[in-house]
Formats: structure tokens, sequence, C-alpha cells
């Protein structure tokens, strides 16, 4: 019997993956499937809660998820899969719907966030959100569920609204822990090393897919200091940007602060900043060609997603009968 312990995750396909959440995250995803049972799918009903082009959509769905498996997620080893195909997300979704209160999801910091920036798009769906969501994880019964900051408050709402469920009925959900993932580098923008490497800033943003002479003009570009030293050494406070480029720098190296200001010691920016450029294009290469190679291969993506969703559709459905049954729903 397999008793890993079970661990799920939705991946909004809504931009391009950047140096920061591969650097950050997904580069540590690869190891968790030896210790855990992991499902990540593309939360493609989630993000049309956002009004999107449709062609883009359907695009950066099959990129991404080109990308993660470029990025070392073994569909062998993880259940990959496109949310929308599963469709007892829906049907849960709409469960839950209705054991979710009107003034839990009015306290949700991402509605109020979302509706204040997209005010002509105020719809239901991005009110339910947070009902869909817990759907999403309690289908699966999963032990972990890995979130960053901005997702907490969900997962928070997760549990009460299964808690409130298994009140009612009995034991049918398996109360999920949120899971802080092991830390990965922390990188900032290239043009603003005082925030988070963000797509919304793209001249400070490395993307996955970039071309290589795009990244390394980028580096080039990128801020140190404003001091005159000009010199590497890794003091965060006074050298924000330097800080950050030295993190990027060990992140992909694996070396040292000390090992990386010894091996530019009386260099100067103008040496290292093409340095890291290199480092990571070395390591962002065999990510892109890998992914390219992917989406050229519709046959094996399309069978890598119609495996994800038969299996995840095994599991989710064992447990929205057993919803059904409790609540009263004649068996179909
Ligand atoms: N809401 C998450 C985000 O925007 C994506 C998501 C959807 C998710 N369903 C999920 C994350 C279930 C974890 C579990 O990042």
């Amino acid at each position: 019997m397999d008793e890993k312990k079970v661990m799920l995750s939705g991946i909004q396909p809504s931009g391009d993956l950047h140096l920061g959440n591969y650097l950050g995250a997904i580069k540590n995803w690869a190891e968790r499937a030896e210790s855990f049972d992991c499902y990540y799918f593309m939360a493609d009903m989630h993000t049309i809660t956002v009004r999107q082009n449709p062609a883009d959509l359907r695009r950066r769905t099959l990129e991404q998820l080109a990308q993660y498996i470029a990025c070392g997620l073994d569909p062998e080893k993880n259940t990959l899969f496109i949310q929308s195909h599963v469709p007892a997300h829906a049907e849960l979704g709409w469960v839950l719907n209705c054991y979710t209160m009107f003034g839990e999801l009015s306290r949700m910091t991402q509605f109020k966030d979302k509706s204040a920036k997209h005010k002509d798009n105020i719809n239901g769906g991005l009110f339910t959100y947070p009902a869909l969501m817990a759907a999403d994880i309690l289908l699966y019964q999963p032990d972990y569920v890995p979130v960053g900051e901005d997702q907490k408050q969900h997962c928070e709402l997760t549990r009460d609204v299964a808690q409130r469920f298994n009140h009612i009925y009995g034991d049918v959900f398996k109360i999920p822990e949120p899971y802080i993932p092991k830390a990965g580098a922390r990188v900032m923008g290239l043009t603003a090393p005082d925030s988070k490497m963000s797509k919304s800033i793209p001249e400070g943003c490395v993307f996955l897919m970039e071309k290589p002479e795009d990244i390394q003009r980028k580096f080039k570009r990128a801020i140190t200091d404003s001091d005159t030293e000009n010199c590497v050494r890794y003091a965060p406070a006074e050298k924000p940007g330097v800080a950050n480029l030295m993190n990027i720098y060990s992140a992909v190296t694996g070396r040292t602060m000390e090992e990386i200001e010894a091996e530019f010691a009386g260099q100067g920016y103008g040496k290292f900043k093409p340095a890291v450029g290199d480092a990571v294009i070395e390591t962002l290469r065999p990510i892109r060609e890998e992914a390219q190679r992917i989406l050229k291969d519709k046959a094996y993506l399309e069978s890598v997603y119609k495996a994800g969703a038969e299996k995840a559709s095994y599991v989710a459905n064992k447990t929205l009968r057993k919803v059904y049954k409790k609540i009263g729903f004649v068996a179909r």
C-alpha cells in the first residue's frame, strides 16, 4: 500500500513563469515526489474569474504544463492535470458554495483586492472562488496544501468549510494542513531590488522561455549600487542590487557568498553582471529547450494531461459520491 502523504496544489495559468518562480519554488518540487503523492493542476476555472483572451488562456495552460514538466515535475511520479478536465471540481464547488457563508466570502482579502482592480467585472465567480478552491483541495483528501502567503486565508476557509461539513455529516473530508515549502532563493527584480521579481515589471524580470540574448541584456542593465565602490561584496542592506545578483548566482552555481566574493575580487560589476547572466542562461537553457520540445510533441502533452485527468477523476469521484450520498442526492 502507498503510505505516502498526499499533497496538492493548483497553479493559475495567468502569466509566464520567471526565474523567481523557478529558483524560489518550482526547482524544489521535483524532489517532493519522493516523499509525497503529489497532485498539481492548472487552475483554468479559477483563471476565468478575470476576463481572459481565449486563445491566450489555452496556449498558456499548455505552455505552463510543458514548463513544469521541463522544470523536473515528472508526470510518471506526479499527477498533472487540467482543472476543467475533472468535472468533479465544478460539482463539489457548487455543493460547497452552499456551505460557505456570504460573510466569510466577503472577508477574503483577495476578493477585495481583485474587485478593486477589476471594477467592471465583479462577477459571482470572483466572489465564490474560495468555495471552488475548497472543492479542489477537499476532493483529494490531501494532508498538505503548499501555498504562498497570499493563499493562506483561502486555505483557512477550506478548513473551516470542511469542519463545518464534517460536523453535520460525519468524517467526510480530511482537514488539510498548510505546507510551508522549504525556502528557495528570494529573487528580487533586476531593476528594483526592493521588490520581488514580478512579471508586472518585465525589464527586471527574466522569463524561463526568454532568449539568451534578452536575458543577458537584462542582467547587463541590472541595478547594482548607487555607491562608487564597484566591488562584489555581500551587504544586503547597503547593496541590495548586488546582493540580489549574488543570491541568483549562488542559487544557479551552488557557490557560497565568500566564494563569489573571491571569484570576482578586484573585477567590478562590469565583469560580474554578465557572468551572472551567463550562469542563468546555462541553467535555463535545458529547461527552455525541453519545454519547447514537449510543446511541439502535442501527442505526448495530450497523453500526460489525459492520464492525469483520469487518475485525478478516479480519486475525486470517490469523494464526490460520498458527499452526494451524505447530502441526500439520489445515486446516479
Ligand atoms: N488560488 C490559487 C492561486 O491563485 C490557485 C489555486 C486554485 C489553488 N485551487 C487551488 C492552490 C487549490 C492550492 C490548492 O494561487
